[in-house]
């Protein structure tokens, strides 16, 4: 029986309506750059797209103190950062970031897809690393702002985008363990083309066992700097290995799986339905991954969100009766997973019409070649 889909609560608060692009620019005052990116480098930026590696001329900023709330907002030229050596985020990590992507449509508009959903993750990150809230509409501001500055390195074509990077860290100059009182928000922008190199390929996952990203009562749920850096040596070891990238499995029986170094998870069966890791506030909350269990159950899929086990995976991989697994992100997108190992199995999935399917209804609202009935689109400019 096709069970009925309760909003999770970051989907419900990114639901509710917000203000426009017009409504909001302006709230951070532009500071334009003096030495902004010569055309020659700018031109080969565009024309050799990678991910992450290189950014735009300008950076959004603003700042939080116990005393004064948000405050300094501004778009600045992009820079190093001056920090004390004894800022607390470069001692307890304390803190927390955001992906989003805007995307160039042929018509030439600028739109980032669901960011108040980001928004709401944003503050659910923040408020487990007990750092201030930003109001959804300073996030969107700050986004509408900084890509209307740099407008100019949103990138046309298949697969390209500018990667948007919020974050806030912790910059109060003390080295007791409390939360701050001094915090800075930044957003930076990556042009960015995909981030597996090797196209709809399907890339090769190791199972990681002995080592966990998060537990229960941790910081899984949570978008923060120390769940990436604790999945680091378990990569790096799978990548010696020739593999691209992590699945971790839960901490207490390390039966289930959870969730990739940066990415969900989905597994398609041969009766059509598909199974994700359930929220169980260990893994990460993705916005693509509500978004496909979305367009998919409006498709009449049977979605089920539920505890998968690595040994049934593995033995229904073999049988047939899973056809397909793809990982999923913003960065990622839908990304086939074309092998699944670990030091007990190794799995070849094939890359399948499902996959396939989902990548191209959610490309085609992003770029904006099919209508966006849930309203997920957000014009920037
Ligand atoms: C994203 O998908 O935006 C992420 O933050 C994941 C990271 C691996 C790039």
């Amino acid at each position: 029986m096709v069970t009925a889909h309760v909003p999770t609560e970051l989907e419900a608060l990114s639901e509710k309506p917000v203000a426009s692009a017009s409504e909001l620019a302006g709230r951070f005052p532009l500071t334009r750059s003096e030495h902004p990116a010569s055309q020659a480098h700018y031109d080969t930026v565009m024309k050799e797209l990678a991910f992450g590696r290189e950014f735009t001329d300008h950076m959004a900023h603003m700042r939080w103190t116990q005393e004064s709330g948000w405050h300094d907002r501004g778009v600045i030229p992009y820079g190093p950062l001056s920090l004390a050596p004894a800022a607390s985020v470069l001692h307890y990590a304390q803190s927390v970031f955001e992906g989003l992507k805007a995307y160039r449509h042929d018509d030439a508009s600028i739109w980032i897809f669901r960011p108040s959903y980001n928004a709401a993750r944003l503050n659910h990150s923040a408020k487990r690393l007990a750092l201030p809230e930003v109001e959804t509409e300073d996030f969107l501001a700050s986004l509408v702002d900084y890509v209307r500055a740099d407008a100019k390195w949103v990138p046309e074509g298949e697969g390209a985008s500018l990667y948007l990077r919020p974050f806030m860290f912790a910059s109060e100059e003390f080295v007791g363990v409390h939360p701050a009182g001094v915090v800075d928000y930044y957003v930076i922008g990556s042009p960015s083309g995909p981030y597996f190199t090797a196209g709809f390929t399907g890339v090769p996952i190791w199972v990681v066992r002995g080592y966990h990203r998060a537990g229960p009562g941790g910081t899984g749920s949570a978008k923060c700097g120390g769940n990436y850096a604790a999945s680091l040596m378990p990569q790096q070891q799978a990548a010696e290995k020739g593999f691209s990238q992590v699945c971790f499995l839960d901490s207490y029986e390390e039966k289930y799986i959870e969730e990739l170094g940066g990415m969900n998870m989905f597994v398609v069966m041969a009766d059509g339905s598909v199974r994700t890791p359930e929220l169980s506030g260990v893994i990460l909350e993705g916005g693509t991954r509500s978004a496909i269990c979305r367009l998919l159950r409006d498709e009449g899929v049977d979605v089920r969100e539920e505890r998968i086990g690595i040994d049934d995976l593995v033995a229904d991989i073999r049988s047939g009766k899973v056809t397909e697994v793809f990982a999923c992100g913003t960065a990622a997108v839908v990304t086939p997973i074309a092998r699944l190992a670990s030091d007990d199995f190794d799995v070849e999935v094939p890359i399948g019409e499902r996959t396939r399917h989902i990548h191209q209804r959610l490309t085609d609202i992003q770029w904006g070649r099919a209508s966006d009935p849930y309203g997920w689109m957000y014009r920037i400019d």
